[in-house]
């Protein structure tokens, strides 16, 4: 099988970390049967400074009609508001109906560890925070007027059953998935899967009571019967996620929580440099790490690409290709443990390209 990969750099660190993406594309072994095809794109604020476009049209054209799969780097976005400029990532969901954004956080785990076995203060954690990207207060309805007392301003929060019921059946799916990826030997605390449904259906019972219902149902399905499904609100669920990050599989969360889980999360494991994502849509997968352009160690090749290699696997996954995403996952899990090689954010002194040596050998 041929996968076709855009490759969307960006700016800063983001050209330094996509070519490791590519490389460890390019190494996966033969027996997987797999070739690729790779189309360097477009984006970001270099972009915009010499085009007028952050995302340019043919950049989407291509993504749409001409790849599987990309691989999106990190883009600038200017700290004061640019005319004309907005986000490309934010725009290339919208484009391309991404509904979800996936985001596995993950400790350095000794491959003989499991969640009742650890003793160390350091808690293990192995999660994936699973964000519905559509919707939510994320519809940006926002309005102010004067009222009786003042101004007051109101914003829209929109839940629909739809993009519930598609998003809690992806947690399903990579639930499952995940069980599969630990059968291929990646070490994990986890011996069976476990979905969390997250909400404020206390309060909300309308807009996140359609949510937690619809996620409920969806997890029912016959497909998913060797899936554990609990839910958690979302208040104490952050709570718990700080004392207790082992008891998490696969979390499943509205557009909002989502998005603050996931950074919260993130800070569980040491370094941005670490933390991959995805971008996902029906038959197709972006990922991104979820660092920015760095600008402060742009151009000088310490940047860790682990978050990207780490992406890579994320799009191989939706892309169908476990078996080759499970090969990333463990030669990434193998250098972390052993822990001679790292980038300076994890108190190592290795370059980027020295990590992505050491990865594409365990590979
Ligand atoms: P940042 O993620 O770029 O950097 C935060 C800190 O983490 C810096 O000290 C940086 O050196 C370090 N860091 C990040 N990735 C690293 C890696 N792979 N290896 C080693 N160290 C790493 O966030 P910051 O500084 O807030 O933003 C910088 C620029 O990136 C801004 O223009 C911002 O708008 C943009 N940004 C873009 C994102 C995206 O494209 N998705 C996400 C976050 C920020
Ligand atoms: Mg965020």
């Amino acid at each position: 099988r041929t996968l076709r990969i855009g490759l969307i750099p960006g700016d800063g660190i983001g050209k330094e970390v996509i070519p490791a993406g590519r490389r460890i594309l390019e190494a996966l072994p033969a027996s997987l049967g797999l070739k690729f095809e790779f189309t360097p794109l477009e984006a970001g604020f270099e972009t915009f400074e010499r085009t007028g476009a952050a995302l340019p049209d043919a950049t989407v054209e291509v993504l749409r009609s001409g790849c599987d799969g990309a691989l999106f780097g990190a883009v600038s976005s200017p700290s004061h508001p640019v005319k004309g400029y907005s986000s490309p990532i934010v725009a290339l969901r919208k484009k391309l109906d991404l509904y979800a954004n996936v985001r596995p956080v993950k400790s350095v785990i000794p491959a003989t560890a499991t969640a009742s076995s650890s003793s160390s203060p350091i808690k293990p954690v192995d999660m994936v925070i699973v964000r519905e990207n559509t919707e939510d207060l994320y519809v940006k309805e926002e309005k102010t007027f004067d009222g009786p007392q003042g101004r007051v301003a109101e914003a829209v929060k929109r839940i629909s059953e739809r993009a519930s019921h598609r998003i809690a059946a992806m947690a399903g799916e990579i639930a499952l998935r995940r069980q599969n990826i630990r059968a291929a030997g990646t070490p994990s605390i986890h011996a069976s899967p476990l979905v969390t449904i997250t909400h404020k259906s206390n309060v909300l019972s309308q807009t996140d009571g359609l949510f937690r219902t619809t996620a409920r149902a969806a997890l029912a399905a016959p497909r998913f019967a060797s899936v554990a499904v609990e839910e958690q609100i979302v208040d104490s669920m952050v709570y718990k996620l700080f004392r207790q990050p082992e008891a998490y599989d696969v979390i499943v969360a509205p557009n909002l929580y989502g998005d603050i889980l996931s950074d919260g999360a993130a800070a569980l494991v040491g370094s941005l440099g670490l933390v991959p994502s995805a971008n996902v849509g029906e038959g197709f997968a972006i990922g991104e790490p979820c660092h920015g352009s760095a600008p402060d160690i742009q151009g000088q090749g310490i940047a860790n690409p682990i978050a990207t290699l780490r992406s890579t696997a994320l799009m191989l996954e939706f892309l169908e290709e476990e078996a080759a995403a499970a090969r990333i996952y463990a030669a990434v899990d193998a250098n972390l443990a052993e822990g001679k090689l790292l980038s300076p954010d994890l108190g190592g002194t290795a370059k980027t390209d020295e990590v992505v040596e050491d990865i594409l050998r365990r590979l």
